[in-house]
């Protein structure tokens, strides 16, 4: 269980596990940036176990966090990145309704060279799937469909 409290959902970066099934199969993260100072974004990541990889939940769960995100926050850019070679995440970007930005050359070091990274970004108004319910965090309290409902 992920609260406020133990600091995975934290008001600059925060982690969600991915569940199938009461069982674990990865995780979320999201994480503010800016450009300029003033104006906050997120970078929302993913990584799923082994097991539950090309199975149609990475794009889901990238969907879902992005939804969360729009819901939750006021920002109106949620961008990720990942590296040219990774085209299950190309994929499952596109499918969650983001769309590619450019290269990101040179954007880190590892093994002994640098790599160049491909950035993506859903707006709040770009059109993304339906998954769920349409909110994620399911009906308002006092609205149609809401807990006092029943
Ligand atoms: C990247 C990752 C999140 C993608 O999630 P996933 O559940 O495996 O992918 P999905 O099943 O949602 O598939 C989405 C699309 O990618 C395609 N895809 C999935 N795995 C693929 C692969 N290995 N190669 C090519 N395409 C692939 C699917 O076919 C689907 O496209 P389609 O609908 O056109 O067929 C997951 O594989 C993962 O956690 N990988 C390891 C960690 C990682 O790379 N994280 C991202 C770091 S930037």
């Amino acid at each position: 269980m992920r609260t406020p409290d133990d600091g995975y959902l934290g008001a600059e970066d925060g982690r969600l596990m991915v569940v199938v099934e009461d069982e674990t199969a990865g995780f979320v993260s999201y994480r503010s940036g800016s450009f300029d100072g003033k104006t906050k974004y997120w970078e929302i990541g993913i990584a799923l176990l082994p097991e539950y990889r090309g199975r149609g939940i990475g794009w889901r769960a990238q969907a879902m966090l992005t939804d969360y995100l729009f819901e939750h926050t006021p920002v109106v850019r949620i961008q990720a990145a990942t590296h040219p070679e990774n085209v299950a995440e190309q994929k499952s970007l596109e499918k969650a309704g983001f769309r590619l930005e450019g290269v990101i050359r040179a954007c880190e070091f590892r093994a002994g060279n640098y790599r160049d990274g491909y950035l993506y970004s859903r707006l709040r108004d770009d059109p993304g799937p339906i998954v769920g319910n349409g909110s994620v965090t399911g009906p308002v309290d006092g609205e149609p469909g809401g807990p006092s409902a029943y």
